[in-house]
C-alpha cells in the first residue's frame, strides 16, 4: 500500500532544504546566474546542512535517510534554482548512490564515505561530445594495461566537471564488442581528477542553469588501478542505466519545485498587477493558467513519489521514473512558459525570476534522457517492445 504521508524525519528534510533554500539559494541567484557563475558557498552550505549525503547509510557517513526525503531536498532546492538541485543529482544520484549499490567494500571506503560526508565532490561521465541519447554511442576506452587500464576520451555537457574530485567514467573495455555495439563491452572506474592524464574544463554561454557549473572533462593515458573498476569488466551500460534511473528520479522531484516557484511567482504577481481596473488573478485566462501549474506540480508529484516509493523497496523503477522524469519535466516547461506570459513584459526581463525558470525549464527536457527518449521508452513499455523490470531488485551481488 503506498502511504502519502510524511515521516517526521521527512518533513525535518524538507523544511531544512527549504530554509537553506530561502537563506543561501535565492538571495544572491540573479548575480550568479547573470555572471554565469557557481556560488562558491553554495557547495559548503550543502556540506554543512548534510545535505550532500543525507540518504547514505550512517556507516558510510550519511545519515540513512531514504528516497522520499531525497526528493523532497531536491524540490526544495529547485524551488530556489535549478543548479542547486542539479549538484544533489549529480553528487548523489549519479555518484553515491550507484556506489552505494555497485562498488567494493574498499570502493565504499575511500570514495562513498568522504562524498557522503560532503569532504568531496562527485559526478558521472557518460556523454560524449558525439554521444548523449546513444549511450552506446561513447567512444572513450580504457585498454588493459598490466594491473589496471589506461582511459582515453572525452566527457562532455558534465555537471560540476570544473569542481568535481571523483567522477564516475564509462569506456569500452572490450573493443570487438564496441565494434559490435554490444554493450557488455563498456565497464565503470571510479577516476579522480588528481589521476595524471585528467583535465576539465567550463562550457559558457549556455542558455540555462547559467548557475551551475558544466563542463567537459578529457581523459589522455590516465592510469586507473583496477581497484577502480566498478563491480566487474562489462556491466559498465547497467551501471550507468542504474544510475540515470536515480538521476532522473531528482530532476523530475526537482522540476516539481520549479513549478512551485512558476506557481508562487505567479499568485503573488497576478495579485499586484492591474489591468481593465482589476487585478489580473480576476481575469479567467491568468487563472487558467495558474490552475494549469497546480494541475502539473500535483501530478508531477504524484509520479515521482511512487517512484521514490519502489527505489525505498530497492525495486527497479526505470519505467516509473523514465515517466516521473518526462511528465515533470514537461509540467516545469509549460508552467515556466506561462508565468513569463502572466507577467507579461516584466516576464520577459530579468527584473523577475520567471525568465530564469523558463531558461532553466527547458534543460532538463534535454539532459538525463531527452523528452523523446521518455517518450519512446514510455511507448515501448506500453507496446510491448521493452520489457517492465519493475518487480526485479536492484542490488546486484558484489563479486569481491
Ligand atoms: N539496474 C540494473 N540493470 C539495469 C537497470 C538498472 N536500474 N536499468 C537497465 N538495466 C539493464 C537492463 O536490464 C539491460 O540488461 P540486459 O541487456 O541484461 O537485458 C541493460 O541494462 C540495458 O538496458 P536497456 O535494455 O534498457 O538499454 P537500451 O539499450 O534499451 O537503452 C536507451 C536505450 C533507453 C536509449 C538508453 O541508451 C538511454 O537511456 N539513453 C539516454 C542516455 C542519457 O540519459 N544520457 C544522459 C546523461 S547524464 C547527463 O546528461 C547529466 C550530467 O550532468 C552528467
Amino acid at each position: 500500500m503506498i502511504d502519502f504521508s510524511f515521516t517526521d524525519n521527512q518533513l525535518a528534510v524538507r523544511d531544512m532544504a527549504r530554509q537553506l533554500a530561502q537563506k543561501a539559494i535565492i538571495p544572491g541567484i540573479a548575480e550568479f546566474d547573470r555572471a554565469g557563475k557557481l556560488n562558491p558557498d553554495l557547495l559548503p552550505a550543502l556540506a554543512r546542512a548534510n545535505l550532500l549525503g543525507f540518504c547514505i547509510p550512517e556507516e558510510y557517513g550519511g545519515l540513512g535517510m531514504d528516497y522520499i526525503s531525497l526528493g523532497l531536498a531536491c524540490e526544495e532546492l529547485e524551488y530556489g534554482d535549478t543548479s542547486a538541485r542539479v549538484i544533489l543529482s549529480v553528487h548523489i544520484g549519479l555518484f553515491s548512490l550507484p556506489i552505494l549499490t555497485w562498488a567494493s567494500e574498499e570502493q565504499k571506503q575511500k570514495y562513498l564515505v568522504p562524498a557522503a560526508r560532503g569532504e568531496k565532490t562527485a559526478t558521472f561521465g557518460l556523454t560524449e561530445p558525439a554521444a548523449g541519447s546513444d549511450a552506446v554511442g561513447i567512444q572513450c576506452t580504457a585498454a588493459k594495461d598490466g594491473g589496471g587500464y589506461i582511459l582515453n576520451g572525452e566527457k562532455m555537457w558534465i555537471s560540476l566537471a570544473d569542481v568535481a574530485d571523483y567522477f564516475l567514467v564509462f569506456a569500452w573495455t572490450d573493443l570487438d564488442k564496441k565494434k559490435k555495439r554490444d554493450h557488455t563491452g563498456i565497464s565503470a572506474f571510479i577516476v579522480e581528477r588528481a589521476f595524471d592524464g585528467v583535465s576539465t574544463g567550463t562550457i559558457h554561454g549556455k542558455l540555462g542553469v547559467r548557475a551551475g557549473n558544466t563542463g567537459y572533462i578529457a581523459f589522455q593515458d590516465v592510469r586507473v588501478p583496477r581497484e577502480n573498476l566498478v563491480y566487474k569488466e562489462g556491466a559498465g551500460f547497467k551501471i550507468a542505466m542504474f544510475c540515470l534511473d536515480q538521476g532522473r528520479y531528482t530532476v523530475a522531484a526537482g522540476s516539481c519545485g520549479l513549478i512551485r516557484a512558476c506557481r508562487d511567482a505567479c499568485v503573488t504577481y497576478s495579485g499586484e498587477r492591474k489591468t481593465f481596473e482589476k487585478y489580473i488573478k480576476e481575469h479567467q485566462l491568468v487563472k487558467q493558467m495558474i490552475a494549469n501549474m497546480e494541475a502539473g506540480y500535483r501530478y508531477s508529484s504524484y509520479l515521482w513519489m511512487h517512484a521514490g516509493w519502489l527505489k525505498n523497496q530497492s525495486l527497479r523503477s526505470t519505467r516509473e521514473t523514465s515517466l516521473a522524469k518526462w511528465v515533470a519535466c514537461r509540467e516545469a516547461e509549460a508552467a515556466a512558459a506561462n508565468a513569463v506570459q502572466v507577467f507579461g513584459a516584466y516576464g520577459f526581463s530579468d527584473e523577475y525570476p520567471v525568465e530564469r525558470f523558463y531558461r532553466n525549464a527547458k534543460g532538463a527536457s534535454i539532459y538525463e534522457g531527452t523528452r523523446e527518449i521518455h517518450t519512446l521508452m514510455q511507448a515501448d513499455y506500453v507496446l510491448g517492445f521493452r520489457q517492465d523490470k519493475a518487480l526485479e531488485r536492484d542490488l546486484p551481488k558484489v563479486e569481491q
